[in-house]
């Protein structure tokens, strides 16, 4: 007998593939479980421990079994409304919105918009693939050289007017401030233009600020665009990288308005909650109550926040300035745990002796013969040609969380013999590399 006869129209299936950041983090795990001295600089894991007063939290929590509100505990929305309200965002807990990290809510936003998207070139890898899982269309649109981050707003414009022109509606921009993959942050002007375009062609901004405590230089200017367009910005944060809990999945959102509730804002923060419902019903019960002690920023959070932050600093510095010394240049890091080196200096090279041409040949490569874990600017929606890497620090600190605690203690984490290595390795595989 014949298979299964499909009567009806095929379902149609949107192309999903494990996320660029988690497939090269088990291609890695697989070769040191092979016994291979890895360098793994894949994975945007803050590699941390926790703080001790998050992990007596969470542990005093664990009774919290029911499954409460779905949009989050209100010690837990009145903490994030804090936390912004201490950075210049006042919020209304009723306008903030839980959820087991801040990607699950952002997919959430997306899905309520229901609209293509305006994402930055480069951008982190999720925000296509969420629009593409959606339905809607994901516009690539450049940031300004230096300024990662933010689409540039004239180029933004002719997007959105371009993109009507074929019949499709852009409806939303999305933004990551400061950004990943490149550590860099946005100006002011560029914010403040952006802002100016999304008001005039009535697009909703969602501001991606899991990063922000983590700018290097704590006396930076940081724009939100919930500053100058409040009715019309989504900002979205999370614990995992400030404080390196990516494993308790935990974010939150602040919609539009923050401080007051009005209609459209409220019938985006229904339409959030109901997929919300459909979804995760709500986030853990002791992973909220130990999230609210951390947005409620006690003075431990602040110093474990702000020695995180001089330690990333320190080491992404170090690795960029490794990259530069041998020729491969990319914009300083100034924030978090990332670097974007930039190889097109060695294209000749790299084509004549490694027969590499695109950034997937050049990661795969490292993979392959360095067992080094970066990911390829493709992965970030750049052109398969173009010669950059994301390169992440944050696994450099240690294998134990003895080391991890000693880097975060260190006043020269530079000098640990683990750090100092793994530099020496790295500068080891580009001297390789570029000899052929
Ligand atoms: C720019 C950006 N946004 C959002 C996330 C998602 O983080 P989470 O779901 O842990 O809150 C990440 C994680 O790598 C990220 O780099």
């Amino acid at each position: 007998m014949a298979g299964i006869a499909m009567t009806g129209p095929v379902p149609v299936r949107i192309p999903v593939t494990v996320s660029a950041t988690l497939a090269a983090n088990e291609a890695l795990a697989a070769k040191r479980r092979r016994g291979e001295r890895v360098l793994p600089l894949a994975f945007g894991e803050a590699g941390l421990p926790v703080l001790p007063l998050l992990r007596t939290a969470l542990a005093e929590a664990g009774g919290r079994n029911a499954y409460g509100p779905v949009a989050g505990l209100t010690a837990l929305r009145e903490a994030a409304a804090g936390y912004w309200a201490r950075r210049g965002l006042p919020a209304d807990p009723a306008a903030v919105v839980c959820g087991p990290g801040s990607k699950p809510l952002l997919y959430a936003v997306l899905l309520a918009l229901g609209t293509d998207v305006a994402v930055p070139r480069p951008s982190w890898v999720s925000y296509a693939a969420q629009a593409g899982m959606i339905g809607t269309r994901p516009h690539f649109v450049p940031t300004v050289p230096g300024q990662g981050g933010v689409p540039d707003p004239a180029l933004l414009a002719q997007a959105v007017t371009g993109a009507r022109a074929d019949g499709r509606h852009i409806g939303a921009v999305i933004v990551t401030l400061p950004d990943n993959p490149t550590g860099t942050l946005a100006q002011a002007g560029t914010v403040r233009e952006l802002c100016e375009v999304a008001s005039e062609h009535d697009l909703v901004i969602i501001s991606d600020e899991i990063y922000r405590d983590l700018i290097h230089d704590p006396a930076a200017t940081f724009t939100s665009p919930a500053a100058l367009a409040p009715e019309r910005t989504v900002v979205t944060t999370a614990l995992s990288k400030n404080l390196a809990l990516g494993g308790w999945r935990i974010g939150v959102a602040r919609l539009p308005g923050g401080g007051q509730v009005a209609p459209p804002a409220a019938r985006l923060r229904d339409r959030v909650a109901s997929i919300a419902s459909e979804i995760w019903s709500a986030p853990a019960g002791p992973i909220q109550q130990a999230a609210a002690v951390a947005f409620a920023e006690p003075p431990e959070v602040t110093e474990r926040v702000a020695r995180s932050r001089r330690l990333h600093a320190a080491v992404a510095r170090a690795v960029a300035a490794r990259f530069a010394a041998a020729g491969v240049p990319g914009p300083v890091p100034g924030a978090a745990f990332y670097l974007y080196p930039d190889f097109t200096p060695w294209r000749e090279l790299l084509a004549a002796r490694h027969d590499v041409t695109t950034s997937q040949d050049l990661a795969t490569l490292l993979l392959d013969r360095y067992a080094t874990g970066v990911l390829p600017a493709a992965a970030f929606g750049e052109p398969a040609g173009a010669l950059r890497l994301r390169v992440a620090t944050g696994l450099l600190y240690g294998s134990t969380g003895e080391q991890r605690e000693s880097a975060l203690a260190a006043p020269d984490p530079l000098a640990l013999p683990w750090i100092a290595a793994a530099l020496t390795r790295l500068d080891e595989i580009l001297a390789d590399l570029g000899a052929g």
